[in-house]
């Protein structure tokens, strides 16, 4: 509903049963009992009020991942809603348009929650991209991508939940599922026209990282943090978990009655298996990927005020357990960096094993991967995979709010054993 100068939506969390695999009942956690939970579309400028209601038995925080949201409404991981309780997040979204998506993130049980169901998407639309001729409609498609582990009754499986005690093998790596999941369903079937799409591609997993591909060529328009400045053509995309890519696929390109399959290069068997679009019709298409989509500011790491370093790596190498940013397991009391409202840094990440890093508030851009500059024009990111024993530089400036914010692996079992840090813009 919307008054007085905002948009408001209620979100209540609730124990539901949703059929995921055919005629089996999957209890889950689901924003009004739905897995995922709506998409929220909202406008960039226009205040987003969020009332999130939690009719669960824990405690839940509500984190919309890629907002630049003021610190007591981003979800920091220790801000809890009780069961029975309710609070309203508020979102001034003064950003740009982006595929956002929304999550659980309480300390310690971030994994378990979403992977019970607590994530959906949120679109913020501006007049910039509107202006654009690009798809839209009912051809523009959020597809909110996660693995998921099911038993035989068709209840979710997860290491270490509650009644499943015990770290299992494989958790230390981050829980996998073996079924991928598209809006919530296995290999879903999208009817399409012989038109082009945009697909707004989210990974919502715990843990896996996919390839993408349809097998023919995609045109990538925008990524984390909104619109590239040109688009680029690919022929597959990687994301890591918390990741999102928005892609132009023009199906006039395939006949009718054809199947194109979205598949997962990065997994074998029901782990390649993403969703596929069966073409079904021809209808008019009036929609055009321009040459030109934005313009995105290069941030200038010469104006950054100071290079900070970000070491992610196992406990183990510390003496110690779980996963640790600089040595030390994640307090919510201990600021990590304390950087300035209005500065430019560069953060320096270095990992031992892959780590998809991801940083409140502002979003960044990536100066050099292992001393390289990444290729093509700079583009916003909020998550950036820092893959094994590799050394990532990016810049950001630090805008609008002064509070407590974390940046952390989006790996969400490293997340859980303590790789994150809270950081404050003073
Ligand atoms: Cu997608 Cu800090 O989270
Ligand atoms: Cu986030
Ligand atoms: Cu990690």
């Amino acid at each position: 509903s919307s008054a007085g100068g905002a948009d408001f939506y209620e979100l209540t969390e609730r124990v539901a049963e949703v059929e995921v695999l055919p005629g089996l009942r999957t209890p889950i956690w689901g924003y009004g009992g739905t897995f995922p939970g709506p998409t929220i579309e909202a406008r960039s400028g226009r205040r987003t009020v969020v009332k999130l209601v939690n009719q669960l038995g824990e405690p839940t925080v509500l984190h919309l991942h890629g907002g630049h949201t003021p610190p007591e409404s981003d979800g920091f991981p220790t801000d809890l809603v009780a069961p029975g309780a309710a609070r309203e997040y508020v979102f001034p979204l003064e950003q740009r348009a982006a595929t956002l998506w929304y999550h659980d993130h309480r300390m310690d049980y971030t994994g378990p929650q979403v992977w019970r169901g607590l994530a959906g998407m949120f679109l913020v639309r501006d007049a910039e991209e509107e202006a654009l001729p690009l798809p839209a409609g009912e051809r523009d498609v959020p597809l909110l991508i996660c693995d998921r582990s099911f038993a035989a009754d068709g209840t979710l499986l997860y290491p270490g939940l509650p009644d499943r005690p015990g770290v299992q093998e494989g958790y230390m790596g981050g829980v996998l599922g073996d079924v991928i999941l598209v809006n919530g369903a296995p290999w879903p079937e999208l009817r399409v026209a012989r038109a082009r799409y945009r697909l707004r591609l989210c990974n919502a997993s715990n843990a896996r990282v996919y390839e993408l591909s349809t097998g023919g060529p995609m045109v990538r328009i925008s990524g984390d943090g909104g619109l590239l400045s040109a688009p680029r053509t690919v022929r597959q995309i990687r994301l890591a978990p918390g990741e999102r890519a928005d892609v132009v696929v023009d199906f006039a390109g395939y006949e009718l009655g054809r199947y194109v399959e979205l598949r997962n290069l990065a997994g074998e068997g029901a782990q390649a298996r993403v969703m596929r679009f069966a073409v079904d019709r021809d209808e008019p298409d009036d929609s055009a990927v321009p040459g030109r989509l934005s313009t995105v500011e290069a941030l200038d790491p010469g104006k950054a005020t100071v290079t900070r370093e970000f070491e992610f790596s196992s406990g183990s190498m510390h003496g110690g357990t779980g996963w640790l940013i600089n040595g030390r397991p994640f307090d919510a009391r201990r600021m990590e960096a304390r950087p300035k409202l209005g500065d430019v840094e560069v953060w320096r990440l270095t990992s031992d094993v892959a780590h998809p890093v991801h940083l409140h508030l502002d979003h960044f851009q990536v100066l050099s991967v292992n001393g390289e500059r990444p290729s093509g024009p700079p583009e916003w990111k909020d998550t950036i995979e820092v893959r094994d024993a590799q050394t990532v530089e990016i810049v950001t400036r630090f805008t609008d709010y002064r509070g407590r914010y974390v940046l952390h692996c989006h790996n969400l079992e490293h997340e859980d054993m303590a790789m994150m840090a809270a950081f404050e813009v003073i």
